[in-house]
């Protein structure tokens, strides 16, 4: 990059971080005069490896409200009623509805819904002036003053006369914020759509509104159905998108590729009940088949496949679908299968999606595509089969069938196997033996492990894989303290960056890595820790987050060799505790990454071979408490590069990011 040029990306980058919280621009001493441990490291420009440019990517999984209630933007919970018992004890279809004063009705029909994937819907009438169905949203509603809503709902009214109904806006205080008026015409099923403006928003950052439907025209019932407020300030200003807070974090991590829907959302506990077949979710909405999600709750599909790839095309990554090859979730009782005999259907899915993301218009799929706003094909390239299964003859049968099919008719489909849920064990061993059978291009391995196996093991797993068989997708990882709920701290974070340090190092046979999972809502949550922590109206990014960002923003497409040593001043696993790697980018920047997880400062003295280095080069610190809370800073400067041999210091407990 044109060293101005990068200079002035680099102010505005360290300017924009200095709107956040988190970061500061502090200076850096050049070296700590306290710094005890005293390293040195030669990188040598001109010896390259190439490796993945596809390597830094996001794990997309409904799990813990990331999807409904979290970045899907609508804010009406359970607009289709289609909540059932089944999602999770005590629901049922009035979940998230509520009647407010006396003299309504509220009822549930099923008699000619809008469509047979949603049977059920409301019905509504007052006797009096004073009642209102209100919908609680996902933990409330965020109105914000002079932010646009976009109201929308099927209804049909039962007698001869029009019904009025009213809709509105309430703040956490119950202070009307927007109110408008339509009218049910119609006998039959009919979209009515209208705009609310908060006239402000609701009494603090953390406080949530409610929203309300009110029948005006006594007497008179009316059938609702799809009931739906959405924000017009979309990511990207999508119709049925995403909420743009939530997107925004994920695209400025700059991933390559966005895996969805899961994890075991994927496959579900059942295939005759839960798992996610993508056909199901895609078309207009009120013909999507909403689902139990497997962590407990409801799913609309309101975010769907063409949305998953819709948002993968708006921040520039590949879409990596994951999908069932007819195997449940071991996890869930048992590996069942679909039947042999019924496996067509599985096998057709998987060719059809091909079909939907890259067919011509004319193409039945191609056409549903260009038909839901996306003429131009999607260019899918990656697809994951299954996820984390057991790796028995069951499985083997069913993924040959979907794999064999894929590869007959859609060869330059990069299919993406499964090695089990484990770094290692009876799964891992059968599904890497099985994958080198297949010939199978990548291999998806997952490994939760405690922080410590980070450090010891993972940071080194890969150094002796076998180049020459199938490539890895690290696809579902993360370090895991002890703790209920198990806490995102400086140290997992960092151990989860020395370990990426050896993703870098083996480029060349680690294709991709997802940290898993991504999303957590504040008191919604059935898995941690996780990289992102939301409510309504907050995005709490915890320090794996600002990990993985600086992975991905700052991933190489060559490796440049180079080596670190510290001598006889620390023992064996203390230098497993210090790690560094060295890339070029695309566009030719050079940047160094080091991984400081002692106590203890350290300090580096650095050879650059092979090439000239500026005068100076743009630095990023990561630090934070010892082994303690959430707090953490990053902190961007300057350091001097000399003619090439220059001192890096590595405040205790931190991430330094050296780019020029
Ligand atoms: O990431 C959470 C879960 O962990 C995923 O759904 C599953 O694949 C794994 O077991």
């Amino acid at each position: 990059m044109n060293r101005t040029l990068s200079r002035i990306l680099f102010l505005a980058l360290a300017g924009a971080g200095l709107a956040l919280a988190s970061c500061q621009s502090a200076p850096i001493p050049e070296a700590d005069p306290e710094a005890q441990i005293k390293g040195t490291m030669t990188v040598n420009t001109a010896d390259k490896l190439k490796i993945s440019d596809i390597m830094f990517g996001i794990f997309f999984e409904d799990i813990n409200y990331a999807a409904d209630g979290g970045i899907y933007a609508e804010l009406v919970a359970n607009r289709d009623f289609e909540c059932t018992p089944a999602d999770a004890r005590g629901w049922g279809e009035k979940k998230f509805w509520v009647v407010e004063g006396e003299g309504m009705r509220f009822d549930i029909a099923t008699e000619n819904p809008i469509h047979a994937n949603n049977p059920h819907y409301g019905v509504i009438s007052v006797d009096n002036d004073g009642a209102r169905l209100i919908n609680e949203g996902f933990g409330g509603f965020r109105f914000e003053k002079g932010a646009k809503y976009d109201f929308s709902m099927f209804a049909r009214r039962h007698g001869d006369k029009a019904v009025k109904i009213e809709v509105g806006l309430l703040s956490d205080t119950g202070a009307k914020l927007a109110s408008k008026t339509l009218e049910v015409k119609s006998k039959d099923w009919k979209k009515l759509t209208l705009t609310l403006t908060a006239s402000a928003g609701n009494s603090t950052e953390d406080a949530c509104g409610r929203f309300y439907i009110k029948p005006v025209t006594r007497g008179a019932a009316a059938d609702i159905d799809m009931v739906s407020l959405f924000p017009q300030d979309t990511f990207m200003g999508r119709k049925n998108g995403l909420r743009k807070d939530l997107a925004q974090a994920l695209a400025d991590m700059k991933p390559k590729f966005v895996r969805f829907p899961g994890g075991c959302v994927a496959h579900g506990n059942s295939w005759q009940d839960d798992c996610y077949y993508w056909k199901d979710s895609v078309g207009s909405l009120e013909e999507r088949k909403p689902i139990k999600n497997r962590w407990g709750y409801h799913q609309t599909r309101g975010l769907g496949y063409f949305e998953y790839m819709q948002f993968c095309e708006d921040i520039g990554a590949y879409a990596l679908p994951i999908i069932t090859v007819g195997v449940d979730c071991q996890f869930a009782g048992g590996q069942k299968c679909v039947p042999l005999d019924q496996m067509d259907r599985i096998v057709q899915d998987a060719v059809d999606l091909v079909e939907f993301a890259n067919g011509d218009t004319s193409t039945k799929w191609g056409a549903v595509r260009a038909k839901m706003g996306h003429p131009k094909p999607f260019g899918l390239k990656y697809i994951g089969l299954g996820n984390e299964e057991q790796i028995t003859n069951d499985f083997e049968v069913r993924f040959k069938m979907v794999n064999d099919a894929l590869k007959a008719k859609h060869p330059e489909i990069i299919v993406v196997g499964t090695v089990g849920p484990g770094a290692s064990g009876r799964d891992y061993d059968e599904g890497w033996r099985f994958a080198r059978q297949e010939e199978l291009p990548i291999v998806d391995e997952h490994f939760y492990m405690d922080p410590n196996w980070f450090v010891d093991s993972a940071q080194h797993r890969y150094d002796n894989y076998d180049r020459k068989g199938p490539k890895v997708y690290a696809g579902e990882y993360a370090a895991h303290a002890r703790g209920n709920p198990r806490p995102n701290t400086i140290e997992t974070a960092l151990d989860e960056a020395i370990f990426l340090t050896g993703v870098e190092r083996n480029g060349d046979v680690v294709l991709m890595s997802s940290y898993a999972p991504l999303f957590g809502k504040h008191g919604n949550m059935q898995w941690t820790p996780n990289m992102i922590y939301f409510s309504n109206t907050k995005v709490d990014k915890t320090t794996t987050y600002e990990v993985q960002k600086l992975f991905g923003t700052n991933a190489g497409t060559n490796y440049l060799k180079n080596t670190l040593s510290f001598g006889s001043q620390l023992d064996e696993r203390q230098t497993r505790r210090v790690a560094a790697s060295a890339v070029q980018t695309a566009d030719g920047d050079v940047v160094l990454k080091y991984v400081n997880t002692l106590p203890q400062a350290v300090s580096i003295t650095v050879t650059v071979e092979g090439s000239k280095v500026p005068a100076s080069a743009a630095r990023t610190v990561l630090t934070g408490p010892t082994f303690t809370g959430k707090e953490y800073t990053i902190t961007h400067n300057w350091i001097n590069l000399g003619d090439g041999t220059f001192v890096v210091n590595l405040p205790a407990q931190s991430m330094t990011v050296i780019r020029y």
